[in-house]
């Protein structure tokens, strides 16, 4: 969603806010603007479209060069995206420019206002009226962290504003309510961005706002107080995200650079977390063991692909720990007044920290006296914050918008977190334990062999790039993976593609097959469950008997499937609760290929925001 910059320094702050906006233009967008303090004056350009368009734009009609400025990525709420939509906005002098990430929901009661006492509003935006307020603050007080403070106590809802004043040049002022903000502080500068990824080039050393604060920027230092004007605390930390990991590193996307990552980052996430005897060692976990063992239910909330891993972790908690776990859509949880107290553990899991439905349902679940476990991939993100523990997964910045590393290392995390509750709880033995570590430390290797292998998963894609739709097939925590395989297709390909159940296929959906339909299968391993594998070799038999083409993702040595197999897709013997962890991964290059073959973005797919910062 929007991305924000801020810089005040003695840099270029129009070079400053450029590059940031680069850096955050993985968020999703459709347009784009900036604004900068000179000459005692303010100068802003904005135009509809990706940043290649502003960029133009300041070629043509360049702006006068100052040290002070802010930028914009807008993500398109109130009104289309038009080049009078686009941020920053501006009061009718053209002394303030500000930037918004959020919704504003008492924007129009603010509007009405505004134009009775003769403001001239030319957006549909709800961003404007904060323009308009602060220059009329500022005429009071002749200081713009003292106007903001006054305007955000008149704003309902989320957001996240930073804005600049003429008569303040040196000045950049940002407010945070819900959406994130943080600061990067550096020698004689500093930052004000939407996440780190827009200043790691610049500075590692970062300020994680709170919730209702206002914070100053001046290049000699930071200044942070609640929207009261109290001084507030804040925690400093450093980044370990190196810019070079925000890079694409030689890949033509960031998607195919974070599919090869995924064998690092599910091995980073194992790191610490194991001690010389093997034994797991979850400190983070910061809920008592004696709690943990008064919990009588687990409820899992996520959005997307981190609510599939959601629903791979179910398997995993239940079958491991014997505490009953649901799991729910987060943008539906608190709407249906689900049953929570303190026995139960929720488990919120997010890569960005950041989604506003999560958010949500995680502070319903706090109100409502449960404890809440973050399992989060951004370090000063909201949802850790706000959670009483946080396990973070380690896979890097994760920059295209189809989530792939992140996945794996949510799934990591969730297999520690069950194995923790089970050790604590007296359900697995250490032995046992053990022996799922041991599993666990070596799917980084599984994994890079997946990846060695995926030449004829690539040819496949291309040769079904004419295709209208794919549907996706598994059982047990096969089906959470089809569901994700069919995900990704949405997103990247713009493809119909639905995941199933493969037993519920006889219930309605087999009357989609008809010839030639391709039809992802993922079949369970023949060991152990050999019921839940022969079920589904009766399943590809039936969708084959109707025609369909069927593209089969089965463990080495998996003879069974051979016969009715259109195109066979090998990935190594893993242990049947871990098998996600590699089965995911042909899905991921397949629907990166199709999309590629498409013609389309695959980095910054239509539509889509990498960090949903709306409900
Ligand atoms: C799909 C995808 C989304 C996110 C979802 C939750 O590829 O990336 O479905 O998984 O928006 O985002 P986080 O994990 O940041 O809460």
């Amino acid at each position: 969603m929007c991305g924000i910059v801020g810089y005040v320094g003695s840099q270029s702050a129009l070079e400053v806010v450029m590059a940031g906006l680069k850096r955050l233009e993985y968020r999703g967008y459709d347009s784009a603007g900036v604004a900068v303090l000179a000459d005692g004056g303010l100068a802003a350009a904005k135009k509809a479209g990706k940043l290649v368009n502003l960029e133009k734009e300041l070629v043509e009609k360049p702006l006068p060069t100052g040290s002070t400025g802010i930028g914009h990525t807008r993500w398109a709420t109130h009104g289309g995206p038009t080049d009078a939509n686009a941020h920053p906005h501006l009061d009718n002098a053209g002394r303030v420019a500000v930037v918004h990430n959020g919704i504003i929901e008492n924007f129009a009661v603010l509007r009405g206002e505004l134009l009775e006492r003769g403001h001239e509003l030319t957006s549909e935006t709800d961003t404007e009226v904060v323009a308009h307020l602060l220059a009329e603050e500022f005429s009071a007080t002749a200081d713009l962290a003292e106007a903001m403070r006054l305007v955000c106590r008149r704003l309902e809802g989320a957001f996240t504003l930073v804005a600049v004043h003429a008569d303040e040049p040196d000045v950049v002022v940002g407010a945070r309510r819900n959406s994130p903000l943080v600061v990067g502080v550096g020698e004689g500068e500093a930052f004000l961005a939407s996440d780190v990824a827009a200043f790691i080039a610049h500075t590692r050393s970062a300020i994680e706002l709170g919730q209702d604060q206002v914070v100053e920027l001046r290049r000699d230092g930071v200044t942070v107080t609640g929207f009261d004007g109290r001084p507030a605390e804040v925690r400093s930390y450093n980044v370990d995200w190196d810019a070079a990991a925000a890079e694409k590193g030689g890949y033509d996307y960031f998607m195919l650079k974070e599919i090869a990552e995924q064998p690092k980052a599910v091995s980073d996430t194992l790191l610490g977390r194991i001690d010389a005897a093997g034994n797991l060692t979850l400190d983070e976990v910061r809920i008592s063991a004696s709690e943990l063992r008064e919990m009588d239910k687990v409820v899992i909330v996520a959005c997307g692909t981190a609510f599939h891993a959601g629903m791979i972790a179910k398997y995993a908690i239940e079958h491991w720990t014997r505490i009953p776990c649901e799991v729910e859509l987060a943008s539906e949880f608190r709407y249906r007044d689900p049953i929570l107290d303190a026995q139960t553990l929720v488990i919120a899991i997010s890569q960005s920290g950041e989604t506003m439905d999560t958010l949500m349902a995680l502070r319903h679940a706090r109100e409502q006296g449960s404890k809440v476990l973050a399992i989060c991939n951004t370090n000063g993100s909201t949802i850790p914050r706000e959670s009483d523990a946080v396990l973070y997964t380690h896979a890097g910045p994760e920059v295209a918008v189809a989530s792939t590393k992140a996945f794996l290392t949510q799934l990591v995390a969730c297999y520690l977190v069950a194995l923790y509750l089970g050790q604590v709880r007296g359900t697995k033995w250490g032995d046992e334990v053990r022996a799922v570590i041991r599993d666990l430390s070596q799917i980084g290797g599984a994994v890079e062999q997946v990846l060695q292998t995926m030449e004829p998963v690539r040819e496949l894609a291309r040769s079904l790039a004419d295709k209208n739709t794919v549907l996706f097939l598994g059982r047990h925590v096969g089906y959470p993976v089809a569901l994700e395989g069919a995900l990704k297709l949405k997103e990247l390909a713009y493809m119909h593609a639905e995941g199933f159940a493969a037993g519920e296929l006889k219930h309605g959906p087999i009357a989609l097959i008809d010839e030639d339909l391709p039809v992802v299968v993922v079949v369970p391993s023949p060991r152990g469950r050999s019921l839940l594998h022969d079920k589904i070799v009766s399943n590809i038999q039936e969708i084959r008997a109707r025609g369909a083409r069927t593209i089969v993702i089965a463990e080495e040595g998996d003879e069974a499937v051979v016969p009715y197999a259109d195109h066979l897709i090998r990935i190594p013997v893993t242990p049947t609760l871990l098998q996600p962890l590699v089965a995911t991964v042909p899905l991921q290059v397949f629907a990166c290929e199709l999309a590629t073959a498409r013609g389309n973005e695959v980095d910054q797919p239509r539509n889509l925001a990498k960090s949903v910062t709306v409900e």
